[in-house]
């Protein structure tokens, strides 16, 4: 055959390869340990779900929704897309499995989702998210523990300094309502210097033009009405009582009444923790909010709910500048062997070696080279000792021992592998 083009990958959707893949699986599992310390349990929820799922709840005038969906249609003429985001699904796997009658409930998920953006530094194609969703409480106390939980995170992470926590109340449905009325008119008075998009907006989602990046339109929304002047009393003095709970723990926030989210579904509280500098020209690391009026939108009954996502790239972005990015150690062991007999004793070897220092890792090398070139690839891949075996070890009825540390080498009887084995797992009891 002769030879073919190299296929590229999709844009902005990569694999995840060593070390990183090594790290990665490390700090899922200290996101997955801290929250299950608060009591979440896991949700492992599709990666495909019917468009309408997410039209209805992220809303179809939002941007993930209009522009960002990977959408196809099957053979049978359903329109699925790939996931752009946690929340819709697992809303709708907890009514599928009726596992909000048991209130409340708490879960997490983790895993890739998809969104149709320009890549960029911290901003991908296929995206991961860790997820936690707690349905079935209304209180501010809910959102406290949420927030509280996030905190627990940066501090397991190591990165608690380099965040800030933005939050804000959109109010009720019915304040929203109001606001949007406000914001409209306001707005109307500038469509003749607006771009064509923008007068669509102005109609179709008038909040997303607060995020505007046009300086143009950010000098107009200055003079803006917000959001919480047209906030009922009971709006206003549920948020008060979050700030006062956060106060109380002596968590920092500052409050940002331009705080505009991307998705349709939230009510009252919402909320960003950014990161200064770490992310390219992202900041959000973590975001969400509450979101009430999600369970009936999609069919089922009235479920307070509230929670977040978190992005793992942004996330390890953050953790890189902070160097807090877990290392991972490389086996401790490499054999090294020459020739096929020697080989099969090293494979045996490595077995004993596994089953009596577990934890060690022992690496054996399985094919043809010179002892030098193992030697070489113990050293690059970090391996601190080696075992050697080639014919003349064989022949001497040792196994001989190098240090990659220190140089230092030792020998051991074939006949007696109990005094290796001993002095393996001396060496692990040492560095443990
Ligand atoms: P979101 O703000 O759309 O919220 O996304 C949450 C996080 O996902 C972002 O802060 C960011 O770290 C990450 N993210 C989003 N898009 C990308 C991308 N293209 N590339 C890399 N990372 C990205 C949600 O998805 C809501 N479901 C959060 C939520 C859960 N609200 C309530 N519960």
């Amino acid at each position: 055959m002769g030879s073919q083009e190299k296929i590229a990958p999709a844009k902005g959707i990569s694999a995840i390869v060593p070390p990183d893949a090594a790290v990665w699986t490390r700090v899922e599992e200290k996101l997955r340990l801290c929250t299950e310390e608060f009591g979440y349990c896991e949700l492992r929820l599709p990666i495909l779900e019917h468009t309408e799922l997410f039209a209805r709840s992220i809303g179809e005038a939002t941007d993930i929704v209009h522009k960002e969906m990977f959408s196809f249609e099957t053979r049978g003429n359903a329109s699925l897309s790939l996931r752009p985001e946690g929340t819709a699904g697992a809303v709708r796997s907890v009514l599928e499995h009726s596992l909000a009658d048991r209130r409340p409930g708490r879960f997490w998920y983790c895993g890739p989702m998809f969104r149709y953006e320009k890549p960029q530094k911290g901003r991908a194609r296929q995206f991961h998210q860790f997820g936690v969703e707690s349905l079935g409480m209304a209180s501010v106390e809910s959102e406290y523990e949420l927030l509280s939980l996030c905190a627990a995170l940066w501090r397991a992470l190591g990165i608690e300094d380099r965040l800030e926590l933005q939050i804000a109340s959109l109010g009720s449905d019915a304040c929203r309502r109001r606001y949007r009325a406000e914001l409209v008119a306001f707005l109307q008075q500038f469509s003749d210097t607006m771009s064509e998009e923008q007068r669509q907006r102005v109609w179709q989602n008038p909040l997303r033009l607060l995020d505007s990046k046009d300086p143009k339109l950010r000098k107009l929304l200055r003079d803006a009405p917000l959001l919480k002047d047209s906030m009922k009393h009971e709006s206003v003095s549920r948020f008060a009582a979050l700030c006062q709970l956060l106060d109380d723990a002596g968590v920092r926030y500052t409050v940002n009444p331009r705080l505009v989210r991307g998705l349709d579904y939230y009510t009252h509280t919402v909320f960003e923790w950014v990161a200064a500098g770490d992310l390219g020209g992202q900041h959000t690391l973590c975001a969400g909010g509450r979101y009430d009026g999600l369970s009936q939108l999609l069919g089922g009954p009235e479920l307070p709910a509230a929670g977040f996502a978190l992005g793992l790239e942004r996330l390890m972005l953050v953790m890189q500048a902070a160097e807090t990015l877990p290392k991972v150690a490389p086996p401790r062991f490499f054999i090294a062997s020459i020739g096929p007999a020697a080989t099969r004793y090293a494979l045996g070897l490595a077995e004993e070696l596994r089953d009596r220092a577990p934890g060690a890792g022992v690496q054996v090398h399985c094919g043809e080279s010179s002892l030098s070139s193992q030697m070489r690839q113990a050293n690059a891949a970090g391996i601190p000792y080696v075992l050697m075996l080639g014919p003349e070890e064989l022949a001497d009825g040792v196994i001989r021992l190098k240090s990659m540390v220190d140089g230092q080498e030792r020998q051991f009887d074939r006949k007696n592998t109990e005094a290796l084995l001993d002095w393996v797992g001396d060496r692990l009891e040492e560095t443990d």
